[in-house]
């Protein structure tokens, strides 16, 4: 019998204690063992609940019971379950977690810890929900050079626009249903300002190449500004509106990653994952293209990642996976130097603004939507950043901006 203790009995921690229920026998054949939860750490009661017999509110008990070889950490938030995950690890249990902020602020540090004391720390709840990525990009993807990873990797945004699109709902309504469905993070800013995608690609990243990606340092831009108005264009257009989490080596020198939003067709291979799914697509420079595509949040997906994560732990009690993900940073390219065609709103009728438009634009696509009047909409060339933003300051009365990829 392997025991493990459960810190945090939220939404993924009862999850995972509903999958370890469920599916127990096929579990421990799988991992080779009975797998027993021995405590679950929560400073909550739960009355009635029979987690109730295992419910323990002080992590010491935990770290100082040697029958316990696993810690599963299901809290977020980077305190205290840095520190909870870090001793562990010192204490010679490894760790489990689906934690994306602590993965990718301390994953390096906490990945080295493990390799040291023989142990393991396994994410694969971080990223995608249920989708299996991380295993695949350390154990599948391991003869390829990725120069591109390109993911949906928020299931509350993408419920939010596909309900916006599909269903004419507006965002506050979406939003709340995705909360009340278990999506959002406990502070849905998180979601939809794009700091949730923004530490998802820069976990995929460090992996990606093997080197230290700072979130911090990767251009974000969430879903907040995107109006029915967009959409109503993006429908004129035949493309739809994506929250995108990129990132790619355009040679040995240079890497960018971005979080923004992006006008995509049907020709693209994430154009169809909708509501609450994520899909991730790999660029290989020897397997060519790879796609990844699941339940990007919600308790039973995430935590079948993170039960998934327990039988491989099980399976390997003395025995390190070897990650790499050295903590040498990478520098990513200057967002300045990224370019993309660009759609634009700009307020006022198209007979005024065309000439300056023109000026500054070159001869561009004008995009005309249903119902949608005072305003000149149009498609760029491509442009970088720089240049873009350089022409928007010289417009007056910008109503919007998205990065198209057609
Ligand atoms: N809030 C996250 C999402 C949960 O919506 O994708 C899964 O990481």
């Amino acid at each position: 019998m392997i025991n493990i203790a459960v810190l945090g009995y939220g939404t993924i921690g009862s999850g995972v204690v509903e999958v370890l229920n469920t599916n127990g026998e096929s579990i421990a054949k799988r991992a080779g063992d009975q797998i027993n939860i021995k405590y679950v750490l929560d400073r909550k009661e739960f009355p009635g609940d029979p987690v109730m017999e295992k419910l323990v509110k002080d992590f010491n008990i935990i770290l100082e019971d040697p029958e316990v070889k696993l810690v599963v950490e299901v809290m977020g938030g980077i305190e205290p379950a840095y520190t909870f995950v870090k001793s562990a690890l010192l204490n010679g249990k490894s760790a489990i977690t689906s934690n994306k902020e602590l993965v990718a602020k301390h994953g390096a540090e906490l990945l080295k810890i493990a390799k040291e004391k023989n142990l393991n720390f396994l994410f694969e709840a971080s990223v995608g929900g249920g989708i299996p990525i991380i295993r695949p990009l350390n154990q599948s993807l391991t003869a390829d050079e990725i120069v591109e990873i390109t993911g949906i990797l928020n299931g509350t945004t993408n419920y939010i626009l596909t309900k916006m699109s599909e269903d004419g709902l507006d965002f506050d309504t979406a939003l709340k249903n995705a909360q009340s469905m278990g999506y959002a993070e406990r502070n849905p800013a998180a979601d939809v300002e794009g700091q949730d995608s923004c530490r998802k690609i820069a976990i995929l990243s460090s992996l990606a190449y093997g080197m230290q990606v700072d979130y911090e340092d990767i251009y974000t831009e969430g879903i907040t500004h995107i109006t029915d108005i967009d959409i109503k264009y993006a429908k004129a257009m035949d493309a739809r509106i994506k929250l995108f989490a990129s990132s790619i080596r355009e040679n040995d020198e240079k890497v960018y990653a971005m979080v923004a939003p992006m006008m995509i067709k049907a020709d693209h291979p994430l154009y169809s994952v909708n509501d609450v799914f994520n899909g991730i697509f790999v660029r290989g420079n020897v397997i060519g293209d790879v796609m990844f595509y699941g339940s990007g949040a919600g308790k039973l997906p995430t935590a079948s990642a993170v039960v998934a994560d327990i039988v491989d732990a099980a399976k390997h009690l003395e025995k390190n996976i070897w990650t790499i993900w050295s903590s040498k940073k990478l520098e990513l390219t200057d967002i300045k130097q990224v370019a993309h065609q660009f759609f634009i709103r700009v307020k006022g009728d198209v007979a005024s603004l065309k000439d300056k438009v023109w000026e500054l634009f070159g001869e561009v696509e004008v995009i005309k939507a249903d119902g949608v009047d005072g305003e000149m909409a149009f498609l760029t060339s491509v442009l970088t950043e720089e240049e873009i933003n350089e022409k928007i300051s010289k417009l007056p009365n910008v109503l919007n901006m998205i990065r198209v990829r057609f």
